[in-house]
Parts: C-alpha cells; structure tokens; sequence
C-alpha cells in the first residue's frame, strides 16, 4: 500500500468536492471509505499534470477544465471495471429461457430482430459472452438483424473492449469447448482473441448512464443487461437510469440486473419473474 505525504493527502473536504463532482457528472457515489483509492487515482492525475497537490487539481477541474475532459480522465480512474465471460452462469441460463421465448414470439410474428444492451459493458466480456450465447441459440443468426449494443462511462476500458483481447482469467469461468470455437489462443502472448464472428455482432459507444439527452435515444430494445454497475450509484441515480431503462425496452423485454442488486427500494415498475435463483424484471405490455 502506497503511504501518501501529508500534504498529498485528500482533506475531508477535498475528498467531499471531488466525490461531488464525480456524482454529479456520472452518478457514483464514492462513501468516505473509498479516500485510499481516490487519493491514490487524485495522485496519479497530479503526477500526469505536473502539479503538486489536491487543492491545485480541484482548483483545475473546477475552474480550467471547461470541455469536462479532465474529470472524464479522473472517472476513467474511479470507474470500477472487475468483469469475465460467462459471469454468473445460472443468470445467463435464465436469460436463455427468456431468450427462447422471445425468439419464438418473434419468429411467429416474421420479425427476424433481436436488439440487447449491455449497459456498463467494462472490456467487452459481458456483450461478447452475449453474442456466443446469440450463436448458439439463434438457429441461423445470418437471418437475424441483430443489434449487439455494449456501452460504458470509461473510455479506457472501451478502446480496449474493442480489441477483444484478454487474458486466461478473463475466460476462467467459460466452457472449454466455447473457448475453442470463439478465440484465438495465441501462445507468445498467453492471450485468447475473441473471433470476428463474434467481435462484429458487436457496437461498443461511450455512453455515460447519467446523461439524459444521450440515454433519452436510447429505444426498442428486447433486452437490458446493467450488471454491477448499479451498486456503485445511490438510490436518485439508480432511479433515474431504471427509469431510462424502462423507456428504452420493448413491452416484453427483460432488464437482468447483478445478482446482488434489485429493483426493490426504485420501482415497481416491472413485472418481477424468478427464474432458477434469479430475479429478472419484465415490462409487461400495458392491457
Ligand atoms: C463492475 S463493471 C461490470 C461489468 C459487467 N456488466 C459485468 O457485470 O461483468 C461496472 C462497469 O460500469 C461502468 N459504469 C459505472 N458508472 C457508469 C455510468 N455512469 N455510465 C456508464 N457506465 C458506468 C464502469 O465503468 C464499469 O466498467
């Protein structure tokens, strides 16, 4: 653990300010116990800026970084971005079983789309894993219009969700015979490429969940995946993106949520359905 100077180190109030404006701009409450890793994150933006403490890099975000793209490199910092093929197994079951149902539907109905969101996509892991599971399920996904949108706040992590690279811990938890089909193992780097099968379903977008004109286009889509990510945001800006969420599914589409997060204490907007031990939100067609 890095020891800071005094004088490196984030006052109280330092801490408030920066915590504020890191609120305001993407909806992520940092609680008090986070000032190790923002001091840590401060310091580093310090060291890049040649300045020599916290109050000079406040002073700079509040009054020099008019276009916002300072505190975008701060979030880009904050953001956490853990994430790997295949997370929480038995949900992505579930969604199958959903998945099933709306093809189905469609299919009866000749309409050949399928749009889904992975909101927070971090490096990709998440609307990749979707995109396999589109391959196996869809009996010719050729016939299908498929709309793969992966979004995130950071765009580190999304320049590097593009690539599609990563490393074995990243596919830890995928079925052998997947990683076959859907990368390349490359031995001089230890690295597994996904393939462009799957690499071209998907659209990544720098998209910032707390920014209502952006979110407010967001339409028609049949599926929502916003997993951990909702658990760094308080309970107003939980609100306000599950409220976006609701206006951008289709009646009969699905929001999957990370296993330890709920829509409880924000909405009843949704029917609640169980699935195996998950719960997923429907929004159900108005009658
Ligand atoms: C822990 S990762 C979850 C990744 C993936 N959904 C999963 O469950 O494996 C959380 C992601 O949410 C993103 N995020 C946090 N706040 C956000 C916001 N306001 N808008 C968009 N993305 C955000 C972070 O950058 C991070 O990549």
């Amino acid at each position: 653990m890095k020891t800071f100077k005094e004088e490196e180190y984030l006052s109280p109030e330092e801490f408030e300010i920066l915590s504020n404006f890191i609120y305001h701009k993407s909806g992520i409450k940092m609680e008090s116990n986070k000032t190790y890793i923002m001091n840590n994150r401060v310091q580093k933006r310090i060291r890049e800026l040649n300045m020599s403490k916290p109050s000079e890099y406040i002073r700079y975000l509040r009054f020099s970084d008019k276009t916002g793209k300072e505190l975008q490199e701060l979030l880009n910092l904050v953001t956490v971005n853990e994430t790997f093929f295949f997370r929480d197994f038995q949900q992505l079951e579930a969604f199958v079983e959903c998945l099933r149902d709306v093809v189905e539907r469609k299919m009866k109905n000749d309409d050949y789309s399928i749009r889904i969101w992975s909101a927070g996509c971090s490096t990709g892991e998440e609307p990749y894993t979707l995109g396999i599971i589109l391959n196996e399920i869809l009996d010719d996904i050729k016939k299908w219009n498929v709309v793969l949108t992966a979004s995130d706040i950071d765009q580190v992590i999304l320049s590097r969700a593009e690539k599609g690279v990563y490393d074995p811990r990243s596919v830890k938890e995928t079925p052998e015979e997947y990683v076959k089909n859907y990368f390349h193992y490359d031995p001089d780097s230890n690295t597994y490429h996904i393939n462009n099968e799957i690499k071209n379903l998907v659209r990544f977008e720098h998209l910032n969940l707390n920014d209502k004109e952006k979110m407010r286009m967001k339409r028609n889509y049949d599926f929502i995946f916003c997993r951990n990510v909702l658990i760094y945001f308080d309970d107003d800006s939980r609100r306000r993106a599950v409220e976006h969420f609701y206006s951008a599914l289709n009646y009969n589409g699905f929001i999957f949520l990370g296993s330890s997060e709920s829509m409880g204490r924000i909405t009843s907007a949704f029917r609640l359905i169980r699935l195996n031990k998950y719960l997923v939100y429907n929004k159900e067609q108005d009658v």
